[in-house]
């Protein structure tokens, strides 16, 4: 027998249910959801520009801690939102929900072939002289300067350019050398085996004169009693670019949106910045994918990569991410003052679920909704009505018109709906993915929408969902899902008066 509070409890739970005008019919939200995109952060290119006054990614071969053609290092993340670091991309990108050991290197450690075991269709590069050494015998100074990848020592009997060239083309990503001969290093004179002292020094950037700050001037050589030990010096330090710059593969799971130009994107939706060693695509996207949710815009979506040139040389590589995708319209900061903004292109995210915002449905100009669309299907159990539904109206949506609804929209039954794409996911069979969405069960009141709850399934299996009440839109992310090349999503759940609206649905390659 129910006590008579629970009685009156459950009266006033039928009138305020009762006295709730239903989302189907426009009814007011207990709680305001809508977040519009113009409210989202901006780039912060002020915090982008102090960091680039503050970083040094100046290097060079002219310490050879080691020996010659050593494998290029990882890229590194130099500054992370404005604070300086030497870290693994590994370390930052962390938050990944990918397990590390499937993560592509983005900058694979390489190993040199012998010359005998090159591929024999190897392409030969042309090269065009940036700068000239000094006379021989003068003193002269090698480059520092970012993006150094590694070096090697060529035959000495003569100024060997082309066997530096040659070497360069079998560098992964190598576009400049800088060769020059270094006197008095004891690794070159008597602890490497090829016995020579002409280095060629290889970089995935370009660099001219103005960067010859190395003058040598160390001790390398032992003490030997009190004579005195020579100092190192460098002479005919020139430098050589490759005339054709390869424009970089789209990294796993993104899409070029626009560059290269000399426009930084200045755009919503901003999560904030890394600085890379090196201008890496693949390193970018691999931050971008670690970025942990942002609890506003959700995961990270699209990746502005860009070089920053400072006084005519280059100084670092700046990665800036948003949840919201941008284009070339708002790539517009150029950079101020002796900043240059150059090679800068957009990559977005590709989100395998099309039209996951549900904006493709805007069929009126204010509020009207519909159980299915072009891109969108909601079903209901027998005898169930409008138990899945999507609504054009801008006060129930996340981002942008229009959202989803999952239980009756006009509150004729408690039944839970079905909400799924129209088309199966073009997933690559095998490859891992998450499923991003945003969740609000807070329509009615905490109290009605307390036995809310949404699943999300995979090919019918749950991998994630949300339950209770649920204030504003939340942003909610599945368990890793494995993908068979054509796979069915699908939210289901809702049951009038615990509705729950569904937006900006994302699907990723992780
Ligand atoms: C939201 O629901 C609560 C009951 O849980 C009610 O007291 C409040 O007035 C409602 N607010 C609005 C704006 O509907
Ligand atoms: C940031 O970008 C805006 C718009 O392009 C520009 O007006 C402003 O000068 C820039 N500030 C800095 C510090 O770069
Ligand atoms: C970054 O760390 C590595 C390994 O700890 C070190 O070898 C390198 O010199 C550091 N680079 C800078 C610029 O501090
Ligand atoms: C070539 O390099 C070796 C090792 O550094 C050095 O001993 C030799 O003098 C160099 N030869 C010439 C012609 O510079
Ligand atoms: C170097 O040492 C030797 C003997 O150890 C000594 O005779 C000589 O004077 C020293 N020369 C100098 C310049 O100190
Ligand atoms: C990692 O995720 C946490 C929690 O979501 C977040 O606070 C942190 O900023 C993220 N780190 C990075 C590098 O995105
Ligand atoms: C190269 O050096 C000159 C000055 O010698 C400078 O004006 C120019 O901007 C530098 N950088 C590039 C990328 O050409
Ligand atoms: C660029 O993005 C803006 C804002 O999202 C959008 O309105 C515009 O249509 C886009 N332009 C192109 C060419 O995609
Ligand atoms: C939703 O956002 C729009 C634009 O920002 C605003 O005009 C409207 O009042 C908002 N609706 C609610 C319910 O807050």
């Amino acid at each position: 027998m129910p006590s008579l509070a629970r009685l009156l409890g459950l009266a006033a739970l039928a009138v305020s249910a009762s006295a709730i005008i239903p989302p189907g019919h426009q009814g007011a939200l207990n709680q305001t959801v809508n977040v519009s995109e113009n409210d989202t952060p901006t780039t912060d290119n002020e915090s982008i520009v102090n960091t680039i006054g503050q970083v040094n990614q100046k290097s060079g071969a002219a310490t050879h801690s080691t020996p010659p053609s050593a494998p290029v290092p990882p890229t590194t993340v130099t500054a992370l939102d404005s604070s300086l670091t030497n870290t693994t991309l590994t370390d930052v990108a962390s938050n990944s929900t990918a397990p590390s050991s499937r993560r592509r290197r983005s900058r694979p450690a390489k190993r040199f072939a012998d010359d005998d075991l090159l591929p024999a269709k190897r392409q030969q590069s042309s090269y065009t002289q940036v700068f000239s050494g000094l006379a021989p015998g003068v003193h002269d100074a090698s480059i520092e300067g970012t993006a150094y990848l590694t070096y090697t020592v060529v035959p000495n009997s003569t100024y060997n350019v082309d066997a530096c060239l040659d070497w360069c083309d079998t560098v992964e990503d190598c576009v400049f050398v800088n060769l020059y001969y270094e006197f008095n290093d004891y690794l070159l004179d008597f602890v490497f085996s090829q016995q020579s002292n002409l280095v060629c020094a290889a970089y995935s950037d370009i660099h001219n004169a103005t960067e010859k700050i190395n003058f040598g001037g160390q001790t390398s050589y032992p003490q030997v009693g009190n004579e005195t030990v020579p100092l190192t010096y460098i002479t005919q330090s020139s430098g050589w670019a490759a005339d054709s710059l390869t424009e970089p593969e789209d990294p796993d799971g993104y899409t070029l949106v626009f560059g290269p130009t000399g426009g930084a994107n200045n755009a919503p939706g901003y999560m904030g910045f890394a600085f890379l060693s090196f201008y890496d695509v693949d390193g970018c996207a691999a931050l971008c994918n670690g970025r942990g949710a942002d609890p506003v815009g959700g995961g990270c979506s699209y990746f502005n990569i860009w070089r920053a040139v400072v006084d005519g040389t280059p100084t670092t590589y700046t990665c800036s991410m948003y949840y919201l995708v941008a284009n070339e319209t708002t790539a517009v900061n150029y950079g101020q003052g002796d900043l240059v903004v150059t090679y800068s292109r957009g990559y977005s995210r590709n989100n395998l679920v099309i039209d996951g915002g549900f904006e493709g449905y805007n069929a009126c100009d204010d509020f009207c909704l519909t159980e299915s669309y072009a891109n969108w299907i909601g079903s209901s159990p027998s005898g169930g009505d409008y138990d899945a539904s999507i609504i054009h109206f801008q006060d129930y949506a996340h981002f942008g018109q229009s959202s989803a609804l999952l239980g009756a929209a006009f509150g004729d039954d408690a039944d839970a709906g079905t909400l799924t794409p129209a088309q199966k996911l073009k997933t690559v069979a095998g490859q891992t993915y998450v499923v991003q969405v945003f969740f609000s069960s807070s329509f009615s009141s905490e109290e009605l929408e307390g036995p809310a709850k949404v699943d999300i399934l995979w090919n019918g299996k749950r991998v994630g969902g949300t339950s209770g009440f649920v204030a504003s839109y939340t942003f909610t992310q599945s368990d890793t899902v494995v993908g068979t090349g054509s796979d069915v999503l699908s939210f289901v759940g809702g049951a009038a008066p615990a509705w729950t609206f569904v937006d900006d649905v994302k699907v990723f390659e992780v």
